[in-house]
């Protein structure tokens, strides 16, 4: 008793997460949301599910998802307002997810690209081959002042040992694991990796990275769980620093 008049009580981790900042929202840009209406029951699953702010990452990938931020940044501006109309109470702003191949290095060169925040590089790379320069597109990342945050590092079928995960930290990069992998939706082997990330703890942000409204229904149940109450025991979470 005496002990506790004298110790204040540890900040208990927040179990809200209020922003998100992996999505693809904006209407026909990517394999995302098809249209707009579409993007506003996706809004508005988000809304429920108690997200305060979006941050939504449509692919940019050379040959399959030529986007540009102008492209990206229109398409946000008509989201924004559609979803003001409905009274769609949630902040919604862009980012996006890179691709890393070789238009990635153009497009880094050049430095017009859009970031999470002031300097946070939301990538992914085929989830089965190991792309040959992913270590000197990272380290170019880091020499120009950004910091690359791996988008689900746990459905990378090329990582096959854990241990490769605490190189990639060491190296500078951050961590985003999907929610849903949590549910097994991406198959065993992310969910086992997932959970490895959690228990280690890995994690930098959580991410929906909702595609469709399925997606939605699945990270409710999940946001249910012990599982995703063991994330923000585990973890340092920084989505709500956005
Ligand atoms: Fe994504």
């Amino acid at each position: 008793m005496i002990f506790s008049l004298f110790n204040k009580k540890p900040k208990q981790p927040s179990l809200e997460l209020k922003v998100d900042i992996h999505s693809h929202l904006i209407p026909a840009i990517d394999d995302g949301s098809r249209s707009m209406a579409e993007s506003l029951k996706l809004l508005r699953g988000m809304e429920q599910l108690g997200y305060e702010k979006v941050i939504t990452t449509p692919h940019i990938m050379a040959d399959t998802y030529i986007n540009t931020p102008k492209i990206i940044k229109d398409g946000l501006d008509l989201l924004k307002i559609e979803a003001k109309k409905e009274n769609i109470n949630i902040e919604i702003e862009c980012g996006a997810e890179y691709y890393l191949d070789d238009g990635f290095s153009d497009i880094l060169r050049k430095g017009d690209l859009l970031t999470i925040g002031d300097k946070y590089i939301l990538f992914e790379t085929s989830y089965y081959a190991r792309p040959i320069h992913l270590k000197d597109m990272i380290f170019e990342m880091l020499s120009l002042g950004y910091t690359p945050i791996m988008a689900h590092p746990e459905r990378y079928r090329y990582i096959k040992e854990k241990k490769e995960y605490f190189k990639f930290k060491e190296l500078g990069v951050m961590f985003q694991v999907n929610i849903n992998s949590f549910a097994g939706q991406y198959g065993k082997d992310a969910k086992v990796k997932a959970n490895f990330l959690n228990k280690n703890g890995c994690i930098d942000f959580l991410g929906s990275d909702i595609h469709n409204y399925k997606q939605v229904e699945k990270l409710e149940l999940v946001m249910k769980s012990n599982v995703y109450k063991s994330i923000f025991k585990n973890n340092n979470i920084k989505n709500n620093d956005f």
